[in-house]
């Protein structure tokens, strides 16, 4: 039985990794993805779901635009980090036949109250969730389960000292999910998604087994592991969204603790999780913390889907890559 899932994002590189391994994989019916304005602006965002869609021949699958701005604040996009065109400048063009739909908030709403074991997984400041959840908390009860890639417990923050960029563009979003959710929040924050470096090597193998999606894999990641390079001396790309759906599909990968969490939204420390991991303003549990991860456990997952035409191809000459 395949899982059903909403996946709300603003793709933005590792979104689109994400989508291409979430419209690859046999474990998940994506019944529609979800847009914020994030990395890069709202339109932006939805243009690239759309060309991962046509990537994957699966255009069938609704594109939804919600949020063009947090909450509150102003939108800070990412061009710095994932280009102007949201996929590294690799200008590859808008699908001529996709269509942008509006409507998140009812969409959202509308598939928890008709469909049931319905989850969501949020790759992007939580904006439209909030929206969705201040409108209609009732169908939320129907909600399977809700994954966030964002915020950090341990981690350095990476847009400022304390906070991670999801969490920091819409804090009022992301506290108002996590304190109105009656599901945990699965929290994959920097804690594990920087463990998960999309290495040259990989790289070089994807490009080598050369299947369908393997240009547009490489090309897209250029960008990214060259803002790797600058900003911390990493050699490849840390992949945070693809980690999200990874952990969706496989409970194995990434291993952590059930405690409350709250979100700052105000003043020097606004986007940070206070992660009460040992209880004590003894408050009901609402988040699970995700903080250790098995990443070659991930990568064979997530190079099996990106080359899924090539599926001999990859069982016979992974072991080169020592995951
Ligand atoms: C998150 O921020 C965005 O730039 C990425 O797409 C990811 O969702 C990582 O902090
Ligand atoms: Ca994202």
């Amino acid at each position: 039985m395949k899982r059903k899932v909403i996946i709300d994002c603003d793709p933005g590189i590792d979104d689109f990794l994400a989508l291409l391994l979430a419209l690859n994989s046999d474990e998940l019916e994506v019944l529609g993805i979800t847009i914020v304005g994030g990395n890069v602006d709202l339109k932006t965002c939805g243009e690239n779901a759309l060309k991962a869609l046509k990537f994957t021949n699966s255009l069938h699958i609704p594109v939804y635009l919600g949020s063009d701005a947090p909450l509150q604040k102003k939108l800070e996009n990412a061009e710095n980090v994932h280009g102007e065109d949201g996929l590294g400048n690799t200008n590859i063009p808008n699908v001529q036949d996709g269509i942008l739909k509006n409507g998140v908030v009812d969409f959202i709403v509308d598939t928890l109250n008709k469909e049931k074991d319905v989850s969501i997984i949020s790759l992007a400041p939580l904006t439209n969730i909030a929206k969705a959840l201040m409108k209609d908390k009732k169908a939320f009860e129907n909600l399977s389960e809700f994954v966030s890639m964002g915020g950090t417990f341990k981690e350095c923050g990476n847009c400022t000292p304390t906070s991670e960029f999801n969490y920091y563009i819409d804090p009022h979003a992301a506290n108002y999910v996590f304190n109105n959710l009656v599901n945990k929040v699965h929290m994959i924050g920097l804690d594990v998604t920087n463990k998960v470096v999309l290495t040259p090597n990989m790289i070089e193998f994807i490009k080598q087994i050369d299947g369908e999606l393997s240009k547009t894999v490489v090309d897209i990641t250029k960008f990214y592991g060259d803002f790797y390079w600058k900003a911390d001396k990493v050699l490849g790309s840390v992949v945070n969204d693809p980690l999200a759906v990874a952990y969706f599909i496989d409970r194995e990968i990434c291993n952590g603790f059930e405690c409350y969490t709250d979100i700052v939204t105000e003043g020097i420390a606004e986007g940070m999780c206070i992660v009460d991991k040992n209880n004590l303003w003894n408050k009901t549990h609402n988040s699970i913390i995700l903080d250790e991860v098995d990443d070659k456990r991930f990568f064979r997952m997530f190079i099996k889907a990106i080359l899924k035409d090539k599926a001999l191809e990859v069982e016979k000459y992974i072991k080169l890559l020592e995951l």
